[in-house]
């Protein structure tokens, strides 16, 4: 049983708790100096001053592994819970029109957007998407990312929706790297159903889902409610459905237009409510009052030029606020953790406390992991990275820079 003593880490920064931390109490975390963190079989047993922690790991003799952390910075793992990580081709010529001025859902009405990767995810081989998908992967890792969420929704069809959460589910086998699964099955109407989303909901639950369910493959299902996309009543239709198959749900809820998708989510319990650009007073509300966590996503606002969700509203009416990537090719083609947390402390005036809760404990709660990942606590798992500097406040300060100089996954120094 592999036993590590990690000593003298001149700066421990970590929320705590087994929970999502909502409005004013995502501001505190606990910072000491001089700490230690004493781990067996992957599981933080021990946390605190040097020499306490020492006594603690000799209580069972001493052939453990000692590393000194002399003047670095410990956080947790970050968790990066929304992304569309798995897909065929790429889309430069999109990205470039946009900038040009052309809208995001003009494209997909065209036949472009998901739609165009929907037609090369159907063409790539399980192969080459498991290869993209694990060059993805191990770039997220050097990154500081432990845990990620990963979304289906570019088959539309049957066998491709299947392939890419089987490819999902191999690349959590092969890489260290905790991944959760989304059946995002109802990311767009599909060419086969122009006109017919009602009938592709069906098809997705008589058909699809039972599948999914079947072989295990998806933790959670979501939905795109849009206008044009799937409606409120089509996405409460489906999430339902899925709710009762067992399924915990997630929602893109909106991201471009309001119609009351994150009412939605709220009403159904969902587990994240998820971009929410054009969110509503009255939204806000109803997800201050209930347990569905805000995931936000800046970098997507930023790439699609659009105003950054309210973040420091959402916090202040007691929110329990996410960060994510929403990595994908098409209106956010970043996975990038120091730009993600520039944009949220910057530009969205959340503190960088604030940022850090939102992208390691809220971040787990968003995926439902909050009891195993997310804080450097005794009983979770030993995801931890170590900074090259003493300083947490380098984060944000060495301004869109990768600081992580050490990531540890389940108690293993992956570099
Ligand atoms: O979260 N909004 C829907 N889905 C993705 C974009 C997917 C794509 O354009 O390929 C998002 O932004
Ligand atoms: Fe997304």
């Amino acid at each position: 049983m592999e036993k590590l003593l990690i000593q003298n880490i001149s700066q421990l920064v970590t929320s705590k708790g087994k929970s999502a931390r909502h409005g004013n109490a995502m501001q505190q975390i606990e910072i000491q100096e001089n700490a230690a963190i004493y781990i067996e079989a992957g599981i933080i047993e021990k946390v605190g001053n040097n020499a306490e922690v020492e006594t603690y790991a000799k209580k069972n003799g001493d052939d453990f592994k000692i590393v000194n952390a002399q003047g670095k910075c410990a956080i947790p793992g970050f968790i990066d819970p929304h992304t569309h990580f798995l897909f065929g081709g790429s889309r430069a010529d999109e990205f470039m029109d946009r900038l040009a001025g052309v809208p995001y859902l003009e494209l997909l009405k065209q036949g472009g957007g998901i739609c165009s990767t929907m037609q090369s995810t159907r063409d790539s081989s399980e192969e080459s998407l498991y290869q993209s998908g694990r060059a993805v992967l191990n770039n997220m890792l050097k990154l500081g990312v432990t845990s990620v969420e990963g979304k289906s929704g570019y088959g539309l069809d049957k066998d491709t929706e299947l392939k890419q959460l089987r490819v999902m589910h191999r690349l959590n086998q092969d890489l260290p790297i905790s991944l959760q699964t989304t059946f995002l099955g109802a990311h767009a109407v599909p060419p086969e159903y122009k006109g017919n989303g009602d009938q592709y909901i069906d098809f997705l639950v008589s058909d699809v889902l039972t599948q999914v369910k079947k072989e295990n493959l998806a933790d959670f299902c979501d939905v795109f409610c849009e206008p044009d996309v799937f409606s409120l009543e089509q996405s409460e239709r489906f999430l339902s459905r899925a709710a009762q198959m067992g399924f915990k749900l997630k929602m893109h809820a909106d991201e471009i237009n309001s119609i009351g998708g994150a009412a939605l989510a709220h009403k159904l319990k969902a587990i994240s409510a998820d971009h929410l650009l054009a969110v509503t007073e009255a939204d806000i509300q109803a997800l201050s009052s209930g347990n569905t966590i805000a995931v936000l996503l800046p970098a997507t606002a930023f790439c699609m030029r659009k105003p950054f969700a309210p973040a420091r509203k959402m916090i202040d009416a007691g929110c329990a606020v996410a960060l994510a990537s929403d990595f994908n090719p098409g209106s956010c083609y970043t996975y990038s953790i120091p730009l993600i947390l520039a944009l949220a402390v910057i530009s969205m005036c959340m503190t960088l406390e604030e940022a850090l809760t939102a992208i390691t404990l809220n971040a787990a709660a968003a995926i439902d992991q909050a009891d195993s990942v997310g804080s450097i606590e005794p009983g979770k798992r030993a995801d931890i990275l170590l900074l090259a500097y003493p300083d947490y406040r380098f984060l944000v300060y060495h301004t869109g820079i990768n600081i992580v100089q050490h990531v540890i996954k389940d108690g293993e120094f992956l570099w």
